[in-house]
């Protein structure tokens, strides 16, 4: 098929999440010539885009995208009007992991990604370029294509596959400079298209053009590479409290390294995040498909490590408080994944707070940006059973052990501990003196970022106990 691609000047994108957000206000406002529609499903988060307080927290989007809204942005669930209008159809939806049925807790459900393609098939005419801009699995492109083949109107696709890599927190640096733009995809022209809109801003250089399946596993990859150098430092944090070393020595001295480098590896309680877990167990899952198995074990491991931390920072908060948190309050400083979110997706703090709750003790939760209603959703998903139920006991534990509170200061009066599982700056900026004279004795402060340990705590009376040292 040789249609000739002209520039492109409408675009859609399906799904308005923490992906599609945050990069399609990037394109509308280094490309003011490309009309640029975001649609979801979800009217809620719709009217939030469009409203003055965004769905997500980002250092920097609300300008962005006041900049750009009612010219050539717009946020709406005309889904099917978007998609027919425009040349180049970005899908940016969810892909979690499957909870059920084959390849259960590895595979990446792609119902989302099947069901966007097969609208697009439906309501398109004439020629348009297909952009696969959720993290998928390797050969997914295909999958989506053969869809795509079946369409009434006579309507012909090219399909781009186009990863993102812009970290949470950090969405709005990464997308005005990122170290690269992956494209991959067979026809030069297609490609082409999807090159010359990021030549908006983004340097020729960094455009790197690769096969569909060279670009879906470089995702995948470097996902597993990120998450794999925290869980190895991590695995040396556990030696460190071990053996007296101290991690952040180790990490300093390891990164000046060139060949290392200095970047993720700061130790912490353990990597959290939608993409992380999901795309090495993503890997893990076409590993195991392939017959590699050999290979499988090696991922995997990977993630086992990061729930070890997450258990051992218990654990050591247990032991630490005299063999019992039970009745205790513990006030719990950030519950994010990380700073600068409001994403809770696989936080630490999720799996931290629960195995505090079962052990019987009080949390008491203050985060700046992440709402008591995405914890409280987060605590009872984390205690549903495989028949999707909650029992009692557990249902008790959340209603009566579970508090919150509007500052770090409030979530620590008259505790017994804190636990730092978000890396907040503003944390570091708390009145030491007035959080100790409210605590109950010894009070005890567990950092699993490692965030206040240049304080000198101790000397403020405090039991400072931090990860890797
Ligand atoms: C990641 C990738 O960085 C990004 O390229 C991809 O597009 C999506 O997944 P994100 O999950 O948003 O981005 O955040 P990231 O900064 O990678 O952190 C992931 C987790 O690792 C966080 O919980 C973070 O606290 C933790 N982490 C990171 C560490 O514990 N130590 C480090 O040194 C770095
Ligand atoms: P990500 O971090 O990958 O951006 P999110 O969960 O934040 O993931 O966002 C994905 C968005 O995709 C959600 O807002 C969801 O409602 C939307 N979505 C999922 N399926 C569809 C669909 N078939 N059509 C339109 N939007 C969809």
């Amino acid at each position: 098929m040789t249609t000739t691609i002209p520039p492109v000047s409408k675009i859609c994108c399906i799904g308005a999440g923490y992906v599609g957000g945050p990069t399609m206000a990037m394109i509308a406002h280094k490309c003011p010539h490309i009309d640029v529609k975001v649609v979801d499903i979800n009217a809620d988060r719709i009217a939030q885009w469009n409203s003055d307080r965004l769905p997500i927290y980002e250092p920097g989007l609300d300008e962005i995208v006041h900049g750009s809204r009612g010219k050539n942005l717009t946020f709406t669930t005309e889904i099917d009007q978007a998609i027919g209008e425009a040349d180049m159809v970005f899908i940016s939806v969810n892909t979690p992991t499957k909870t059920f049925g084959v390849g259960a807790g590895r595979a990446a459900n792609l119902e989302f990604v099947e069901k966007c393609a097969r609208r697009i098939a439906e309501v398109s005419k004439g020629h348009k370029i297909v952009v696969e801009k959720s993290t998928l699995p390797v050969r997914t492109a295909e999958a989506v294509k053969r869809i795509l083949s079946n369409t009434a109107n006579g309507a012909t696709f090219d399909v781009l596959s186009n990863p993102e890599f812009l970290a949470e927190g950090t969405a709005v640096d990464d997308l005005l400079q990122p170290d690269r733009v992956l494209i991959g995809g067979e026809r030069p022209e297609s490609i082409g298209a999807l090159v010359d809109v990021y030549a908006n801003w983004v340097p020729r250089d960094r455009l790197l053009t690769t096969n569909l399946w060279s670009s879906e596993l470089s995702k995948l990859t470097a996902n597993a590479f990120l998450a794999q150098r925290v869980s190895s430092i991590n695995a040396i944090s556990a030696l460190c409290e071990a053996t007296g070393a101290d991690v952040d020595e180790v990490a300093a001295a390891i990164g000046t390294d060139s060949r290392i480098g200095p970047k993720f590896l700061k130790a912490s309680v353990g990597f959290g995040g939608s993409c992380f877990q999901k795309d090495i167990l993503n890997l893990v899952y076409l590993c195991q498909y392939f017959g590699l198995p050999e290979v499988a074990d090696y991922w995997e491991q990977v993630v086992r490590m990061n729930d070890y931390q997450k258990e051992r920072f218990v654990t050591r908060m247990v032991r630490t408080m005299f063999n019992t948190v039970s009745d205790k309050k513990i006030g719990i400083w950030g519950f994010a994944f990380k700073k600068d979110t409001n994403d809770t997706r696989e936080s630490a703090a999720i799996y931290v707070c629960r195995d505090l709750l079962l052990e019987k003790a009080r949390v008491c939760i203050y985060d700046p940006q992440v709402s008591e209603h995405q914890i409280l959703n987060d605590l009872e998903y984390v205690f549903t059973d495989g028949d999707n139920k909650i029992s009692e006991a557990k249902r008790e534990l959340i209603d009566k052990h579970v508090t919150f509170a509007s500052s770090a200061q409030e979530a620590s009066s008259d505790a017994h501990a804190i636990a730092v599982l978000t890396e907040w700056d503003e944390f570091a900026d708390v009145d030491f003196t007035a959080v100790h004279d409210t605590m109950k004795k010894p009070a005890f402060i567990f950092d699993g970022r490692n965030r206040l340990k240049d304080l000198d705590l101790k000397a403020k009376g405090f039991d400072y106990h931090g990860i890797g040292f």
